[in-house]
């Protein structure tokens, strides 16, 4: 038996299948992920994939994952046409079994269809029937608002099909708690998670990141080459607030995953940024992180950044054009990127997440991938130069 099976034994939460969210295009690297978590998949989309895995999996997916966004339990699926459909059917859920009436409860709705006007409407209603049934079962109200750190209820209501869920996570995963200080144009931490696994980088080579802005890759790096899960950075969870949560498994879980994690990097990590706050940013959060002693920083133009001998990875992820710089500029600093590679990062593999591809050609060499992400809603590539000797 996996250390936190069995733990929430409320016959309510007895489906043997979770839905896990992630960004677009992140899916195939979230599927990896849990293939080697040990886990089958059921189906995938486009920002999400279903798992084999009960409620009481939700801890260790939480902990562990790099690239998920939310773990998520089905509560209900039924067809509804109206609010008041909607309030009944949510209702007639045993919520006694599921919230304590001491705790906080938010409702997140994603609403899709003609049968009501807001997602703050679908939201409100929802939240009416989850309270007005505990206040029936126990005579106490739970608080509730936009707080999503306690019990976060999600409702996807498409035409006239609705999907209830519980959502383990509360917060994001990608908010792992290190970015105290951000900085110009941060990357969401679980998109630089996905275009390192993306990479092929597992801690065995150095990783070279220049242009590191608040360090998100080079932190990321870390915590994947220590094989540190990335959820122990954090205290809080959705399933924590949830009945029958178990803290003595819990904190078994955390000491088990724990234990897997090295002290040491098996191969250097170098960030380096011409602007000094962001170096200063970057070593806060890498501090915040616990992996601050482990990265070399420098502040320096990224051409001076040293590139070691060994085959490494080198991967920039510059300004783009619509949030920072200019598009002349920008062209000039782009084609710099090419000349960098071919004189001083031959042997090695380059690396360019970028947002526009008219940029990109400026670079001069050929890619050997060119692989979809999303940055927000802005369609991006991670570009991949095989920078031959
Ligand atoms: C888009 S931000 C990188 C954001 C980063 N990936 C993160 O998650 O925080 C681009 C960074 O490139 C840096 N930069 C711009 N021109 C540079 C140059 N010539 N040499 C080194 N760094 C430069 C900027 O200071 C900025 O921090």
């Amino acid at each position: 038996m996996m250390i936190g099976e069995g733990s929430l034994k409320m016959n309510i939460l007895k489906n043997r299948s979770l839905t896990l969210t992630c960004g677009r295009g992140i899916t195939p690297y979230l599927r990896r992920e849990i293939e080697q978590l040990g886990y089958t998949i059921l189906s995938e989309h486009d920002r999400g994939v279903e798992v084999e895995a009960s409620w009481d999996d939700a801890p260790r997916l939480n902990l562990c994952l790099r690239t998920a966004l939310h773990v998520m339990y089905l509560l209900k699926k039924f067809s509804c046409r109206g609010p008041d459909e909607l309030y009944r059917e949510v209702a007639a859920i045993s919520w006694e079994d599921i919230i304590d009436p001491s705790e906080y409860v938010s409702v997140v709705s994603v609403v899709d269809t003609t049968r009501v006007n807001s997602s703050m409407f679908a939201n409100q209603k929802v939240k009416d029937a989850v309270v007005d049934r505990l206040v029936e079962k126990y005579g106490k109200r739970p608080s509730s608002g936009p707080k999503r750190d306690n019990v976060v209820v999600n409702l996807f209501w498409n035409n006239d099909n609705c999907w209830l869920y519980l959502d383990s996570s509360g917060n994001k995963l990608s908010d792992r708690g290190y970015r105290i200080m951000p900085h110009a144009a941060p990357l969401r931490e679980t998109l630089a998670a996905s275009l390192l696994l993306a990479a092929g980088y597992d801690g065995s080579s150095p990783l070279v990141n220049p242009m590191c802005g608040s360090g998100t890759l080079a932190i990321e790096a870390a915590l994947i080459a220590l094989n540190r899960a990335p959820g122990l950075l954090r205290n809080n969870f959705g399933f924590m607030h949830i009945k029958n949560f178990d803290g003595a498994r819990w904190r078994l879980l955390r000491k088990e995953i724990k234990s897997r994690a090295r002290s040491k990097l098996p191969a250097r990590i170098i960030a380096s940024d011409i602007d000094k706050r962001a170096a200063d940013a970057a070593k806060k959060n890498a501090r915040a992180a616990g992996v601050d002693g482990l990265i070399d920083f420098y502040v320096c133009d990224f051409t001076d950044t040293p590139v070691p001998r060994e085959k490494s990875i080198i991967i920039l992820n510059p300004a783009y054009g619509f949030r920072l710089g200019k598009e002349i500029e920008l062209g000039r600093l782009y084609k710099s990127i090419g000349d960098f590679f071919k004189k001083k990062c031959s042997g090695h593999t380059g690396y360019i997440f970028t947002g526009n591809l008219d940029l990109a050609k400026q670079v001069g060499l050929r890619t050997s991938r060119r692989l979809v992400f999303f940055n927000a809603d802005i369609e991006c590539r991670l570009l991949e130069y095989h920078l031959y000797k």
